[in-house]
Order: C-alpha cells, then sequence, then structure tokens
C-alpha cells in the first residue's frame, strides 16, 4: 500500500487551480466557511465523500448516521477529508408507488454529485433494497475510487420462540389473516415482531443478497456484508472503510478495476448458493451495464442454475441475518464454492487483494446455516431463464419452489418439468386486491394467476406484486400457491412459484397484453418455455384488436419523474436502466 498521494487529486481541480485563480478562490472561501482549513484544503489530502443514504424516511439504512461517524474517523485517522452528503431517499417498504421507481433518480443524483463536486473518493452506504444497486451504479458510471459499507441486517425477529423474518412473515400472515386464523391486531403483532432493531430485513430478500453480493463483486470489505447493524463488530468495520476509502485513492483503485466480468460470475455463483433474490440479475444487468460489462441474462442460467443452495436462510429455508453471521457470512460460501472450483480467484477487490486471498480460509462454523456442498438445501437452486410466445425472457427461481407445488405440478411422469393451466389474469395491484377472494374470478387449484401492467413503464418502477396469494376458499383448502406469470418484480423475501421480471412487460407491447382469462398456459422448465397455447394467428389478430384501441392501458403518471422514467428506462430483462445513461463512463 503506497503512502504518497497519486500525481495529482481529482480535488485540485477546485482548491489548487492555479490557472483559474478566481473559481479556486470562490470554491475555497465557501468550504473554508464551514470550518475547513486553507492548510487542509491544500494538503493534498485526499477528499472523501460519505454518501448518506441513511435518514428519518429511511428507516433501513438510518444507522448510516451513526455509522459515518466511524466512517469519518477512519478517513481522517488515514489522512484524508470526509465530507458527506445526502442521497435522495429509498425506503423499499415507505415509498409509492414503489421504491423501484427511485433507484435511477437515485442513481443520476449521485452521479452528479459525483461528478460536479471536489470529491476524490466515496464511501457508499448501502443496505436497504435499492440504495446498494443505485450506488453502485453510481460509482461504475463516475468511475472514482469507491468502497461500500453495509448499513447491516436487523436482528432475528421472533413470536412465540419461531424466528419471524422481514417480509417472509407478511407472506404468511395475510395466508392466515385470509383463512381467519388470525386477526388484524395480531397480524400486525406478528409481521412487527419480524423488526426487533435498526437495520435492513434480516431474511435473503433483495437487502441481503445485494449487500452479500456487493462484497462478492469485491465492492465491500470482506467479511462486512452478514454483520449485523447493531453489533459492534459493525462499526469497526464502518472505521476501516473509511480508512480504506483513502488508501483506495492513493492506489488509484477504482471500481473499473474490480467490477470485471468475472467478479459479476462470481456474483451470479454465490447467488445461487445464497438462494439471492429475483431482483439481483436487474440490478446486476444495471450495474454491469454501467460499468460496460456484457451480462446478458442467459448468464444466469448458464453460470448459475447448476449451482445448490446452501444457505439455509428464509424464504427458502428456515434461518435469518444474525445466523448467517455467525455462520461464517459471505466469506464461507465463497470458499465453500471456491473448493468446488466455482468461484474466478483471481478478480482484484477493494482491499486491494484477491477475492481468492479473502476467502480461502474462511470456515463454514454452522452448518446448520451454511450448508455443505455435498449436503445441500436444494440441488441446482439457481434461476431458470424462460422465453416464449408471452415474453422474450422472465425468470424463476426455482429453489423456492414447495413440494406441495412439485407434487402438484412437475411430477406428471409423461413430463416431469411441464405445467399447463388456465388463466386468470390481473391488470395491476389494485385490480388483484379487489378481485382475488370473488368467487365468480373462478380461480381453482389448477389456475396460474398473470399479474400484468407491473413492469417498469405500466407501473412506473415495475411493482414487487408478482407473488399472489391463492384467494381465501383455497388456502382454507389447504392450496397454499398457485404459479404466477408477470410483467412486475416480487419481493426478494417471497417464496412464490413465480416467473417474473418478463420483458418487454405489456406497456411496452409485450403478449401478455394479449392474454384473456381463460387462455392455457404451458410452462417447460427444462426446455425453458412458457408459451400460451393460441396460435399466430389469434395472436395477430388480438394484437391488431388491441392496437385500433390505442395498445395496452395503464394509469397516468402522477409526478414529472414518473413520466420522465417511463419514457427513458428499458425493460427488467436489461437491468431497466435510463436507456443511453450507459454512453457516460
Ligand atoms: Fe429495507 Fe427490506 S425494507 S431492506
Ligand atoms: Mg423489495
Amino acid at each position: 500500500m503506497s503512502a504518497s498521494p497519486p500525481k495529482k487529486l481529482r480535488s485540485r481541480a477546485w482548491f489548487d487551480n492555479p490557472d483559474n485563480i478566481d473559481m479556486t478562490a470562490l470554491y475555497l472561501e465557501r468550504y473554508l466557511n464551514f470550518g475547513l482549513s486553507l492548510e487542509e484544503l491544500r494538503s493534498g489530502k485526499p477528499i472523501i465523500g460519505i454518501a448518506q443514504t441513511g435518514s428519518d424516511l429511511s428507516p433501513c439504512n438510518r444507522h448510516h448516521l451513526v455509522l459515518a461517524e466511524r466512517v469519518r474517523e477512519g478517513i481522517r485517522e488515514a489522512g484524508g477529508i470526509a465530507l458527506e452528503f445526502p442521497m435522495h431517499p429509498i425506503q423499499e417498504t415507505g415509498k409509492r408507488p414503489t421504491a423501484g421507481l427511485d433507484r435511477n433518480l437515485a442513481y443520476l443524483g449521485l452521479v452528479e454529485t459525483l461528478y460536479g463536486y471536489p470529491l476524490d473518493g466515496v464511501v457508499l452506504t448501502i443496505g436497504c433494497d435499492k440504495t446498494t444497486p443505485a450506488c453502485l451504479m453510481a460509482a461504475a458510471t463516475v468511475n472514482i475510487p469507491a468502497i461500500a459499507l453495509s448499513v447491516g441486517p436487523m436482528l432475528n425477529g421472533w413470536h412465540k420462540g419461531e424466528r419471524t423474518g422481514s417480509g417472509t412473515i407478511v407472506w404468511k400472515a395475510r395466508e392466515l389473516l385470509a383463512a381467519g386464523e388470525i386477526d388484524e391486531a395480531e397480524f400486525i403483532r406478528l409481521v412487527a415482531s419480524s423488526a426487533p432493531s435498526t437495520g435492513y430485513c434480516n431474511t435473503m430478500g433483495t437487502a441481503t443478497t445485494m449487500n452479500s453480493l456487493a462484497e462478492v463483486l469485491g465492492m465491500s470489505l470482506p467479511g462486512s456484508a452478514a454483520i449485523p447493524a447493531p453489533y459492534r463488530d459493525r462499526q469497526e468495520v464502518a472505521y476501516r472503510t473509511g480508512k480504506r476509502a483513502v488508501e483506495l485513492v492513493f492506489e488509484d483503485l477504482k471500481p473499473s478495476d474490480i467490477l470485471t466480468r468475472d467478479a459479476f460470475l462470481n456474483a451470479i455463483a454465490v447467488n445461487s448458493a445464497i438462494g439471492g433474490s429475483t431482483n439481483a440479475p436487474i440490478h446486476l444487468a444495471a450495474i454491469a451495464r454501467h460499468i460496460g460489462v456484457d451480462l446478458p441474462l442467459r448468464t444466469w442460467q448458464e453460470h448459475g442454475h447448476a449451482i445448490p443452495l446452501l444457505v439455509n436462510l428464509q424464504p427458502a429455508g428456515e434461518y435469518l441475518g444474525e445466523d448467517y453471521y455467525r455462520a461464517g457470512g459471505v466469506p464461507a460460501v465463497v470458499a465453500e464454492l471456491m473448493a468446488q472450483g466455482l468461484i474466478r480467484e483471481d478478480v482484484i477487490t477493494v482491499n486491494g487483494r484477491t477475492i481468492g486471498e479473502n476467502c480461502r480460509n474462511a470456515r463454514i462454523e454452522d452448518e446448520k446455516v451454511i450448508r455443505r456442498f455435498d449436503d445441500p438445501l436444494v440441488e441446482q437452486a439457481g434461476f431458470v431463464v424462460l422465453t416464449g410466445n408471452l415474453f422474450d425472457s422472465a425468470i424463476m427461481k426455482t429453489s423456492v419452489i414447495s413440494r406441495e407445488f412439485r407434487e402438484r405440478y412437475l411430477r406428471n411422469p409423461e413430463d416431469p418439468d411441464a405445467f399447463e393451466g388456465p388463466v386468470v389474469v390481473f391488470d395491476g395491484p389494485e385490480d388483484y386486491h379487489a378481485r382475488i377472494d370473488r368467487e365468480d374470478v373462478g380461480i381453482t387449484a389448477e389456475t396460474l394467476l398473470v399479474m400484468r401492467g407491473a413492469g417498469p413503464i405500466g407501473y412506473p418502477g415495475a411493482a414487487e406484486v408478482v407473488n399472489m396469494r391463492p384467494p381465501a376458499h383455497l388456502i382454507m383448502d389447504g392450496v397454499h400457491a398457485l404459479p404466477c406469470i408477470g410483467d412486475g418484480r416480487q419481493s426478494g423475501t417471497s417464496a412464490s412459484p413465480s416467473i417474473l421480471n418478463a420483458s418487454p412487460e405489456a406497456a411496452a407491447g409485450g403478449a401478455l397484453a394479449l392474454l384473456c382469462t381463460g387462455d392455457r398456459v404451458r410452462i417447460d422448465l427444462r426446455r425453458g418455455t412458457a408459451n400460451v397455447l393460441l396460435d399466430e394467428v389469434e395472436l395477430a389478430a388480438r394484437r391488431h384488436e388491441l392496437e385500433t384501441q390505442g395498445g395496452y392501458r395503464f394509469p397516468p403518471s402522477q409526478t414529472p419523474w414518473q413520466e420522465i422514467q417511463r419514457k427513458l428506462c428499458g425493460q427488467l430483462g436489461d437491468g431497466a436502466i435510463l436507456e443511453g445513461a450507459e454512453a457516460y463512463q
């Protein structure tokens, strides 16, 4: 690790620029104004931004307000100057219509901040679902030295002696409520029990997934992702992250050195082993496009599908975030895959060493929580990528398919991986909520539920609504899950057997718009196909009819950003980034 600054710090262009003494004076006087000294600003010390995602509006990341103090101390200790600034808030469970709308907005804001202010490096405070990709996407675009600090998961939730996990308990509780087994007060109590402390969702939802993958990508310190938010180790790693941010500037180690194609392939492998969220392919595609790495959706099946599920966390398993950390966290998972030759060991990470060096000696500390490779929870746990006459691409997380579902749908001796049934179509989540429990809708145990109008254009940002529970009367008959198909997303905390992220969405001319309730759809997981059993002629006639009516209808935008995002963003299969933004690198 070099102790001397690189030839010219980026921030010198603001504070030490003899070619433009007028502006230099103006920049200096205002940054001096809040207490920095001329000596500090012109000392050649790297200026490190702390991109603050925590706020009162973002409870998941709020603990970053505390951690930032330790980050500052680390930055100062290593000879840097810390400048903390706020990011646009993104609270997954608080933002209407969906936090998905805000990922690209926070990205844009952070790009402008990193590009336009005197920063030599940045600490990215990641955590709640969309905060991680928004930060990494912006760091990829601006490509100044950057290091991510996870806020860490909440402590485990408990209710009557059982672990209650974020999100996952909601899906369970709404079934109990629909079946009349609990009342509304108990419903709220049960759900609230899953959130006992500061931090992000304690299940293997999108937050734990994306924070784990940020570590695997090499963008945060090894072993740091899984530390629960309130643990003292979290404070320590905040300090070490601040120190390391300064060293990154001295070494000129940038996101483009770390976020290589091999790093993404490692992330895909680990995503299968942890049972990661179906939002991961969207966010990784977005980060990859902004850094200029080619990562088509089929890469997930090619590099991820054969890998088994090792991490026994809800929703696919039983445990929660504290257990994950105690069992060894990300390094233990990486080491287990590495022993099988499934990790590209030579990729450099943010601590200056390779992922192989960082993880080789990691051990699984509890084999109930992180299973050994030869004793997995599920074989072939990665995503299946599907295509057909309904969409160009969609994915299914096969690791969460329940035994009930497997027996009901996948055990046809003639074709063990295929299932088929009539569909019931919903246009957006409001339509679903209004009609799901009405008996005249005609949902049976053979029905496939379809959700459309929920993609990045139809429901700006793409709603997490494809995981639809069956109607109450079926739940009372013991049917806990029906296959779902949709052009929206679903929560990473859901164990629903869904085919989701369908691209293109109905609102972008996708064929889901042509489906009618009662059509039969056939899914073949082995061949990777999903088709409505209608011929080309019928589909063309329906398309003509729809087009003469002005195309698929969706609700109007309520804010300027909704309108802008609808005009500019791409489809989920390609990361749903602002199309054209990847040109700025
Ligand atoms: Fe923020 Fe789950 S709601 S991490
Ligand atoms: Mg979510």
